[in-house]
């Protein structure tokens, strides 16, 4: 598909928006008061997408609880990345299908990821006959149809066609109350690294105009919020498929011209598509936070091979030294997976060897999990969980430690903050960021929450810093 088909047309939208109508219509001719409940799994892409779903609810003239329980339309919108996240998402089914049978007239939906799996689609069809729609993220957009068709068939509705993608424009959005907002920039990925269900269910890389980016971010701003993420797989390919010359580092700067006080921040990014142009943006900007997750997944070379990453050890290094030559305060952070197929200890120890010579604020790491469908879910995997547990355990204690470590470096130090909500520790009850998105638990009142103000550090630990306004 060309990129001139990719952006969904005004009329095809404008029809979704009365597909809300009727089903708002048909609510008030019953005299319904009707009640859903949108419960996410997954990355924040799927959060985001779960905030497009209860804007078109809110439009569709329901109300918004996060008890499935008390509700009369219940979505799971489902992460596939590993096999925990789709056993968390069939235990929940089962619940809820059993109290369906409480209340006949509730409408159960599965959306996400998951469910552009053909595998998991069929396996809904045949064995869980009261979940009523299925749907994929190529389908978000047609939401209001699709449930108009469950509403008024009451027969099961399936869309789960494998599709490039689309990008839909002007969905109405339902965003967490406080400062932090997500914005898409561009969806789907092309990278295919060998362990990953992601470019199967989210169709090929396709890009947002950016003028509609900005004016998101702009909005934003305005409305108020303080820390902005800007979404994409690999954001760092940004703007391939535009074909305009314009790049993430084009993006950001114009972004950072928006007047305000705010942060942006940015996820995923991946090491082959990193460059120097957008180090030395951030460098430059006044808005973009000194903050950058970069997942390296493994610091074996042969194993970074399997994985089909397309750089090696030395590069990734290369980049992390360049961000922080021109980023002497740069917070970083990255994703790792233990135990892809045919890894040894030796290649497994290279990944702790890295994490040493890095010093990572933080990760998030991960056991392999085979994803049916990938080209690893096909290569032999000797080793057994329990030594990949080994490694793994390895891995976090490395970790914590360094956690640990360059959280002590704060104590005593004042750092600015943005306050972003209530702690659950009643000695410190706010939560607040730093710049680099490190968690301070903070002594003080409640309305502090949405500044930024300066913070004496005075303790830590391996998960978070803990301090008072100065
Ligand atoms: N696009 C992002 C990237 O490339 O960094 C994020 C992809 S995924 C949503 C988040 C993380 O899940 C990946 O960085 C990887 O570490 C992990 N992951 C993906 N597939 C996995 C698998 N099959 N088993 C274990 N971890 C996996
Ligand atoms: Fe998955 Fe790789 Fe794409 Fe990230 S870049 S979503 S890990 S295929
Ligand atoms: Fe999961 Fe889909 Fe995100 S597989 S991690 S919800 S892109």
């Amino acid at each position: 598909m060309e990129r001139k088909n990719v952006v969904v047309p005004e009329t095809d939208l404008a029809r979704q928006r009365e597909f809300e109508e009727k089903i708002k219509e048909m609510f008030t001719a019953r005299e319904a008061h009707p009640v859903a409940c949108v419960d996410t799994f997954g990355c924040q892409q799927n959060v985001a997408d779960g905030q497009k779903l209860m804007g078109m609810l809110v439009d569709c003239g329901f109300t918004l609880t996060d008890k499935p329980a008390e509700a009369d339309l219940v979505i799971l919108n489902t992460c596939a990345v590993r096999e925990h996240a789709e056993d968390r998402v069939f235990g929940n089914l089962g619940a809820l299908t059993h109290a369906k049978k409480e209340n006949p007239e509730m409408v159960i939906c599965l959306c996400g990821c998951m469910a552009q799996e053909p595998r998991v689609s069929e396996r809904i069809k045949k064995s869980y006959p009261l979940v009523n729609l299925v749907f994929g993220p190529h389908a978000l957009w047609k939401f209001p149809e699709l449930l108009w068709r469950v509403y008024e068939s009451r027969k099961r509705v399936f869309s789960v066609d494998d599709e490039h993608g689309t990008i839909a424009e002007g969905i109405p959005v339902v965003r967490e109350k406080g400062v932090k907002a997500w914005v898409s920039i561009m969806y789907g990925c092309n990278n295919f690294c060998s362990y990953c269900i992601v470019p199967y269910v989210r169709g090929r890389e396709r890009s947002r105009d950016p003028q509609c980016v900005i004016a998101e971010v702009r909005e934003l701003v305005e409305a108020g919020y303080k820390d902005i993420t800007l979404l994409g797989q690999n954001v760092n390919s940004y703007g391939n498929d535009l074909d305009i010359g314009y790049d993430f580092s084009d993006l950001l700067a114009e972004i950072d011209k928006i007047e305000g006080e705010y942060l942006i921040r940015f996820m995923s990014s991946h090491p082959k598509d990193a460059t120097k142009k957008l180090f030395d943006t951030m460098a430059a900007s006044r808005h973009v936070a000194h903050q950058l997750h970069l997942p390296f997944q493994s610091g074996n070379d042969r194993v970074l091979h399997e994985m089909n990453r397309r750089y090696t050890r030395e590069q990734y290094l290369d980049l992390i030294r360049y961000a922080k030559s021109v980023m002497p305060d740069l917070v970083l952070t990255s994703d790792v997976i233990i135990g892809f197929p045919g890894e040894t200890e030796e290649e497994a120890m290279d990944t702790v060897s890295l994490v040493e010579e890095v010093g990572f604020d933080a990760l998030f790491t991960f056991i392999y999990s085979p994803r049916p469908g990938t080209k690893a879910a096909e290569m032999p995997d000797p080793a057994d969980r329990k030594e990949k547990q080994k490694w793994f355990d390895k891995l976090l204690e490395v970790q914590n430690n360094m956690s640990a470590k360059l959280h002590a470096e704060y104590i005593g130090k004042t750092v600015r903050v943005l306050v972003d909500g209530e702690s659950d520790d009643p000695d410190f009850p706010l939560a607040s960021r730093t710049e680099g998105n490190r968690l301070v638990r903070l002594k003080g009142d409640k309305s502090l929450i949405g500044q930024f103000i300066d913070v004496k550090v005075t303790d830590s630990n391996t998960w978070a810093l803990y301090g008072e306004p100065v």
